[in-house]
């Protein structure tokens, strides 16, 4: 399918990274029954191009691009393909992420959890901001409660502490959230929406893989009753507020947190997190994206 051939400017184009499975299959679900032309992207080609076969049945052909989210070469992959194939994105769902309980280190020298749940959803945006601009655009990124349980201090900011993988996820979401809402009243002025939503517990390829280790160790004894719940709340559930957020023309408020209810908290703005926004934007820019890939993203910035 060529997005440019095929194009109904009534129905919003949309693109789910990690469509094809958890969350973003039910995020993708919902989208493309409600009229959406979507592409979701996953690692698996086999599960890919099954999930969009089944997807298709709900409404649109739905194309699936294989792409590994893992490094800043493989998003930048994804981005060239979709900047390709598309003439119009009207909303990025930035939901790949991901947990584990040790640490681990990208093609790219950085920590992988903060690699995967804040680096490269920020670069694909990025590489990607044309394109958005150019349909009004929103981008959504998939966030998660436990930022609230977590602090971002110095050692942090350089990636120097390991204490349980969930605490690193959650500082990780906390910068993903601090350094969009720092950019996101820039892009609303040139017309790019940036947004947040919580889905909550749900029971996913993610979580299934997951188990006490991953948690700090006084939290530990908290694991069997969050997987409890996590077992049993449907799936669908978890998918409901990003899906809204991306349907939602009328809703452009920059920065807005959806929680799993439905409550949609605006972007707070003390001093305190708006210089740390600033920081982590500016690393985020500057130290995290590599000097290939800032050369790749001006590259594709010019097309
Ligand atoms: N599950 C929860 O309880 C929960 C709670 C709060 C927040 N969240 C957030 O919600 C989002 C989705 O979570 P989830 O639990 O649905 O995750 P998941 O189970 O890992 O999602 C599976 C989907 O992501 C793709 N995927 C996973 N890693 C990838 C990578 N490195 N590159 C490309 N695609 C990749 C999978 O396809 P392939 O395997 O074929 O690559 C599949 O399409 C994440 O941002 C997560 O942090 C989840």
């Amino acid at each position: 399918m060529d997005e440019k051939k095929d194009q109904n400017l009534e129905a919003p184009t949309i693109l789910v990274t990690g469509g094809t499975g958890g969350i973003g299959f039910q995020i993708a679900r919902t989208l493309v029954s409600c009229g959406a032309r979507l592409t979701v992207t996953g690692r698996d080609a086999a599960r890919g191009i099954a999930a969009s076969r089944e997807l298709s049945c709900l409404g649109h052909p739905v194309r699936f691009v294989q792409a590994d989210l893992s490094d800043q070469k493989g998003t930048l992959e994804l981005a060239k393909i979709v900047l390709e194939t598309h003439s119009r994105l009207d909303v990025l769902v930035n939901n790949v992420g991901g947990v584990w309980n040790r640490r681990e280190t990208t093609a790219d020298g950085l920590e992988k959890i903060l690699a995967v749940n804040h680096v490269h959803p920020f670069l694909l945006s990025e590489a990607l901001f044309q394109l958005l601009h150019s349909s009004s655009g929103k981008v959504i990124h998939l966030s998660t409660g436990y930022h609230l349980l977590v602090r971002v201090g110095p050692k942090d900011w350089l990636q120097q502490r390991w204490d349980s993988g969930m605490n690193v996820y959650g500082r990780a979401k906390l910068i993903s959230l601090l350094a969009g809402r720092a950019l996101c009243q820039r892009w609303a002025r040139e017309g790019v929406v940036i947004q947040f939503a919580d889905p909550g517990l749900a029971k996913t390829p993610l979580t299934q893989a997951m188990d006490a280790t991953y948690f700090p160790w006084y939290g530990r004894w908290l694991f069997p009753a969050v997987h409890w719940v996590q077992n049993r709340l449907p799936l669908s559930w978890a998918g409901r507020q990003a899906a809204a957020l991306a349907l939602d023309r009328n809703d452009r408020r920059p920065g807005l947190y959806a929680l799993p209810g439905g409550l949609r908290l605006p972007a707070f703005s003390s001093v305190g997190d708006r210089s740390r926004g600033q920081l982590f934007l500016r690393l985020t820019l500057e130290e995290w994206i590599t000097p290939e890939s800032q050369r790749i993203l001006a590259a594709l910035s010019q097309r």
